[in-house]
């Protein structure tokens, strides 16, 4: 495996590899991997023939009283994870490289980008989708692999290459939990212990709601109270949004019509946690 972090050499590489032929998958993270990243990685490695991870903690996406500076980064530790699970290259671009001075170019998906996590973050989708159409252009990957947890992320990103014609196929991949179901994420790190423990309230109101689902409870109040419900017992914990969407559009929906996304965000102590699930009136969801 390699470490570029020039962009010319990056460059180099892929278009190399697209001369011989070859098939180019990227996974862009913001590092400090878990399972979930790793999962990412091992979709990437069977769907292309070379496989490219980025790790870019991107400025542009963190609010000024968010955690740009304490984010955790630990690339001796990320680059043995990614090289057991056979990334050709780990692409660590410099924010100096990514944003040199005098940069004002930036991509706004309207409204995709306006409710949810949007609302209490504003400025970070437009950071996201312009980090993202700038890791395209410069890697020019065949397919692109995010995880779903982020999942209006997901549903930006769709909407970005879609509307910009961007030549690359964008993957969604389920969320990778621990054992008691916790969804992974770096964040994960900043919880106390007791925070850990209370921070699985928000699986157990998803799986509740799937449950609800399942049984014929299809009124946004019905399961949103359910779920409130679950948070509001647990101590430690401040709802952001709790909200029952269309899975594309991510409009609220009023009742569930085959489908809907139950998605939310959570303070758990200083700690903001987000998860999601598709409700179903089948049982062929999964949380
Ligand atoms: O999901 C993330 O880790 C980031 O938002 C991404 C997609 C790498 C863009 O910085």
């Amino acid at each position: 495996m390699e470490i570029v972090s020039g962009l010319a050499q990056m460059r180099q590489i892929s278009q190399d590899w697209r001369t011989q032929g070859q098939r180019i998958a990227l996974v862009p993270t913001m590092g400090y991997f878990h399972e979930g990243h790793l999962s990412l990685m091992r979709y990437g490695r069977e769907a292309a023939d070379r496989l490219v991870v980025s790790l870019f903690v991107n400025p542009a996406q963190f609010g000024p009283h968010e955690d740009l500076a304490t984010y955790p980064r630990d690339l001796e530790r990320d680059s043995g994870m990614a090289r057991e699970v056979g990334v050709d290259v780990l692409y660590t671009p410099e924010p100096a490289a990514m944003y040199p001075p005098g940069y004002q170019t930036y991509v706004t998906v309207e409204e995709l980008s306006r409710g949810l996590c949007g609302a209490s973050r504003p400025g970070h989708f437009r950071g996201v989708a312009t980090v993202v159409l700038k890791l395209l252009n410069q890697v020019q990957p065949d397919v692109a692999v995010f995880g779903e947890k982020d999942y209006q992320q997901l549903q930006v990103i769709r909407r970005l290459v879609a509307d910009l014609n961007v030549p690359v196929e964008i993957v969604g991949r389920p969320i990778v939990r621990e054992a008691d179901g916790l969804a992974m994420s770096s964040r994960n790190t900043y919880l106390s212990p007791e925070e850990r423990a209370a921070a699985l309230c928000l699986f157990r109101a998803l799986k509740a709601a799937r449950e609800l689902a399942l049984s014929g409870a299809k009124s946004r109040e019905s399961i949103l109270e359910a779920v409130k419900g679950i948070i509001t017992a647990t101590p430690h914990t401040d709802i952001d949004y709790l909200a029952l969407v269309h899975p594309e559009t991510l409009q609220e929906v009023n009742t569930i019509e085959k489908e809907a996304r139950l998605a939310l965000a959570v303070k758990v102590g200083k700690t903001r946690l987000i998860d999601n699930t598709l409700l179903s009136e089948s049982r062929l969801c999964c949380v």
